[in-house]
C-alpha cells in the first residue's frame, strides 16, 4: 500500500480531464508535493504544485524532467493521445506517434524514475485503458495492450524493492480526448482520480475502473468472438 500523506507525486499529462483530477486528489490528500507535468506549463494555486516541463516525444525533456523531479515517490504516467484512423490506412507518422506518446515515453519516464520509487519503495501508476482489452481504438488499443503488459513487467521487476505497481483501466470518461460525445454514462474525472488514490493505499495491483471495463476484461477468456460479435457471421 501506497499513503499519499506526505508524498512527492509526479503526474504526467496534468493539464487534461483526469489528470487535473490526479493532481487536486493528491493535494486533497497531503501529497507534500506534485509535480504536474505538461508540455504547456501552467500557474497552479497550490504551492505544493511544481509545474514541470514534459514532451513525450523528446528523450531529452524526459530525461531532464526525470532528473529535476529525482524526488518523487510516486510517478503517474496518464498522458496519452487518441488520434483516429485505422491501423492499415492512418498516416504511418500518426501510428508511430501514438506508440511513442502512449507506451515507449512511459516505459522510458518510468526506468528514468526507477531509482527514485526504488528508495523511496514507492508506486508507480499506469494509466491504461478499456482498449487495453478492446480492438476499437485500433493503433491507441495498440498502444494500450503494450502499456498493459509493461505494466505487468513493470509490477515484477519493481516487486523485490517493494515498490507498488497499479494499473489503472477506466472505460469511456468526460475528459477533452472524448469532446464532442455525449457525457452521459461516462465517468467523472474526479471519480476516477478518487478510484485510483482508493486502490494505491489500498495495495492493489489492478484497478477495473466501471462496469464497462470489467466486461470487457472478463471476456477475454471466452473465444474471440465474444468481443467481437461480427466475427461470427
Ligand atoms: N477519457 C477517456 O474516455 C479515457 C478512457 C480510458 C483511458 N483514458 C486514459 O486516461 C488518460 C488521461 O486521458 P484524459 O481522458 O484525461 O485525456 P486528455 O484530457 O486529453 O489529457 C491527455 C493529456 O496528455 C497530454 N499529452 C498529449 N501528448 C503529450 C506529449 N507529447 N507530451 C506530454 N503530454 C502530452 C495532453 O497535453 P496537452 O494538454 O498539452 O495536449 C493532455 O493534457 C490517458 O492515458 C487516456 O488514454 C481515458
Amino acid at each position: 500500500m501506497t499513503l499519499l500523506k506526505d508524498s512527492t507525486v509526479l503526474v504526467t499529462g496534468a493539464n487534461g480531464g483526469i489528470g487535473a483530477a490526479l493532481v487536486q486528489a493528491a493535494l486533497d490528500r497531503g501529497a507534500r508535493r506534485v509535480y504536474a507535468a505538461a508540455r504547456t506549463e501552467k500557474q497552479w494555486d497550490d504551492e505544493r504544485v511544481v509545474p514541470l516541463h514534459l514532451d513525450l516525444t523528446d528523450a531529452v525533456s524526459i530525461e531532464q524532467a526525470a532528473a529535476t523531479a529525482s524526488d518523487t515517490t510516486v510517478l503517474i504516467n496518464n498522458a496519452a493521445i487518441f488520434p483516429h484512423g485505422d491501423l492499415l490506412t492512418a498516416p504511418w507518422e500518426q501510428v508511430t506517434e501514438v506508440i511513442e506518446i502512449n507506451l515507449t515515453a512511459p516505459i522510458r519516464l518510468t526506468r528514468a524514475l526507477a531509482p527514485a520509487l526504488r528508495s523511496a519503495k514507492g508506486a508507480l501508476v499506469n494509466v491504461n485503458s478499456v482498449l487495453s482489452w478492446f480492438a476499437v481504438g485500433k493503433a491507441h488499443s495498440v498502444s494500450k495492450a503494450g502499456l498493459w503488459m509493461a505494466t505487468n513487467a513493470f509490477r515484477l521487476e519493481l516487486a523485490p524493492d517493494g515498490v507498488q505497481v497499479l494499473g489503472v483501466y477506466p472505460g469511456p470518461t468526460d475528459t477533452p480526448m472524448q469532446a464532442g460525445k455525449d457525457p452521459a454514462g461516462m465517468n467523472k474525472p474526479a471519480d476516477v482520480a478518487t478510484a485510483i488514490y482508493d486502490a494505491l493505499e489500498a495495495g492493489e495491483h489492478e484497478l477495473l475502473v466501471d462496469d464497462m471495463t470489467r466486461k470487457v476484461h472478463s471476456a477475454l477468456s471466452a473465444p474471440v468472438t465474444a468481443l467481437y460479435p461480427a466475427l461470427a457471421q
